[in-house]
């Protein structure tokens, strides 16, 4: 009983050191800030890149469609960015992934915040048939082409005392049938970024990294690709992207969106897989996947 006290009020003292130390987000840690968002002439991307504008920061977008960038653009100014540009970018091409932070360096003479974001490279929601050439297409946009990004910014990123900011998936942590591509190119970096970050802390070099683990978002491209196929109700894009932004800012390790969604699934991936998989099993309505 006396130990139960003990231990009682130990767990009180440290989450009342926890609350009382842990920074709390300021619109001012994001104004004048440069920050490069990828995949963001739609989706959560796309809202990241207004609310990094709404609190002033420089915003650079990239994507493949100019035409949507140019209307991102413009509405990032409309809501107060400090500056606003985009690239075109195709990230099938690691060149041309080189070339964005080449051109994010001339346009803003440097880089606080590399927001890695975009998806792509034939992710679909389907049964795996072996198909080599699209794991590859899919690896190389989802995969190769975020580490490309990240190696030709991290002079810059280390001289501003910048972050990295990877938007990952509950693919990335737990087995996703049907999406075996995607969640294998979400596993490889959750992998990279994690061991990044710890060769980085080793080393002292003082550059965070902010992994997002998502659950289901309702963007054009989620609702298209899984609408009617699981059993799982869609979070704002919007919200999704807010605590993406603030997690940035605040240089968290991991953000979990949305968090009750997310976290208690992957504690119980650890202690009791096997209901996870029961879960998972009931969670698809594979009748009506291709
Ligand atoms: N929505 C969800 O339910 C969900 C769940 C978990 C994790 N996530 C993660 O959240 C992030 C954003 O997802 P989202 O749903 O917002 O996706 P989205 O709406 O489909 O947006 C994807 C973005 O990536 C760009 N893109 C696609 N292929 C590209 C390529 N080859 N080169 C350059 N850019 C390319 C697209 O623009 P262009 O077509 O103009 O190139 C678009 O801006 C992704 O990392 C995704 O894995 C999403």
């Amino acid at each position: 009983m006396a130990l139960l006290r003990v231990l009682g009020a130990l767990l009180a003292v440290l989450g009342a050191y926890y609350f009382y130390t842990k920074e709390t987000f300021s619109e001012e840690m994001v104004r004048g800030k440069r920050v490069l968002v990828t995949g963001s002439s739609t989706g959560i991307g796309e809202q990241m890149a207004y609310e990094f504008a709404r609190m002033g920061a420089h915003v650079i977008v990239t994507a493949r469609r100019e035409e949507q960038l140019r209307k991102v653009v413009q509405k990032c100014l409309d809501l107060g960015a400090s500056s606003a540009s985009y690239v075109v970018s195709d990230m099938k091409n690691l060149t041309s992934a080189q070339k964005v932070i080449e051109e994010t360096k001339a346009a803003l003479g440097g880089l606080d915040h590399l927001v890695l974001n975009h998806v792509g490279g034939g992710a679909t929601f389907q049964h795996f048939k072996g198909e080599m050439e699209s794991l590859i297409s899919c690896l190389t946009v989802n995969f190769f082409s975020y580490v490309q990004l990240t190696v030709s910014a991290l002079d810059m990123l280390k001289e501003s005392r910048g972050s990295i900011t990877v938007v990952s998936s509950m693919s990335g942590r737990i087995p996703s049938p049907f999406s075996i591509q995607y969640s294998a190119a979400k596993f490889a970096l959750e992998g990279f970024y994690s061991s990044l970050r710890t060769e980085l802390h080793l080393r002292k070099v003082d550059l965070p990294i902010t992994v997002a683990v998502l659950g289901y978002i309702d963007t054009d491209t989620a609702l298209k690709a899984v609408g009617g196929k699981i059993n799982m109700q869609a979070s704002p894009k919007g919200e999704c992207a807010r605590e993406i932004v603030k997690g940035t800012a605040l240089r968290q390790r991991e953000v979990f969106y949305p968090y009750w969604t997310t976290k208690p699934v992957l504690l119980l991936r650890d202690w009791m897989p096997e209901l996870l998989e029961l879960f998972i099993s009931q969670a698809y309505l594979v009748e009506n996947i291709p």
